[in-house]
């Protein structure tokens, strides 16, 4: 399921990113390799910011506090841990990341172990600021090409092939990292989903009714046969 979540970031916040991510210099960005598993190396060239760097910390206590906020990223993703949020950059000299699928198995700086059930991608600045630089994600036979305006984020399965097409102008910065659900399903998160935003749809045209209580059961019993907690 690929998920668009308009404006994660608001624009007054997405414009102080902006104004930190500017202030740095070529030093600061380090070789986005040294992230990648074997395969997903060959194929990687772009930039990222430390974890530890504060602008790189600065911009990941946004994104996380945007996600508290959002119902639809809790729904869709139903989240149990999240790995480390990073900084990246593309440019004509470090284009692009070619196809791939990312390791199954991320270990956290805290030493924990982060399943990568749903990769999201918050894109940081506007799709004019450059040419190509597309997210690419394959969902079943088709194939979605994803570029969103600054502070808007997109998730996709973990399980899916991937791509960042070359940049072959101007930069594209953003931010990305997984959540290991508590359904480690696509397709049972599919359903999850659905029948939550069905129901808020039913809510809001017909109030609460014996209808709406009775499938808000439902969604509760499903969650708790397919959660994992
Ligand atoms: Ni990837």
């Amino acid at each position: 399921m690929i998920r668009v979540l308009p404006q994660l970031l608001s624009p007054e916040t997405v414009l102080q990113a902006r104004q930190l991510l500017s202030g740095l210099s070529p030093v600061d960005w380090t070789d986005g390799r040294h992230s990648a598993g074997s395969q997903a190396r060959q194929v990687k060239s772009n930039l990222q910011l430390p974890h530890d760097h504060p602008v790189a910390q600065q911009i990941r206590a946004w994104i996380l506090a945007g996600l508290d906020q959002s119902a639809t990223f809790f729904s869709a993703a139903l989240p149990l841990k999240i790995f480390t949020p990073r900084v990246n950059r593309y440019t004509p000299e470090f284009p692009h990341y070619g196809l791939h699928i990312d390791n199954a198995i991320r270990l956290r700086a805290d030493g924990e172990r982060v399943r990568t059930d749903v990769s999201c991608t918050v894109f940081l600045n506007d799709p004019d600021d450059y040419d190509g630089g597309e997210l690419v994600a394959q969902d079943h036979a088709a194939s979605h090409r994803v570029k969103l305006p600054a502070g808007h984020a997109v998730l996709y399965p973990g399980n899916t092939l991937h791509e960042v097409t070359p940049v072959t102008r101007g930069q594209r910065l953003a931010c990305f990292f997984w959540i290991e659900s508590m359904v480690r399903s696509d397709e049972q998160r599919r359903i999850l989903f659905d029948l939550d935003m069905n129901l808020l749809q039913l809510r809001a045209q017909h109030g609460e009714t014996p209808e709406t209580t009775a499938l808000t059961g439902v969604y509760h019993n499903l969650l708790r046969q397919w959660a994992n907690t």
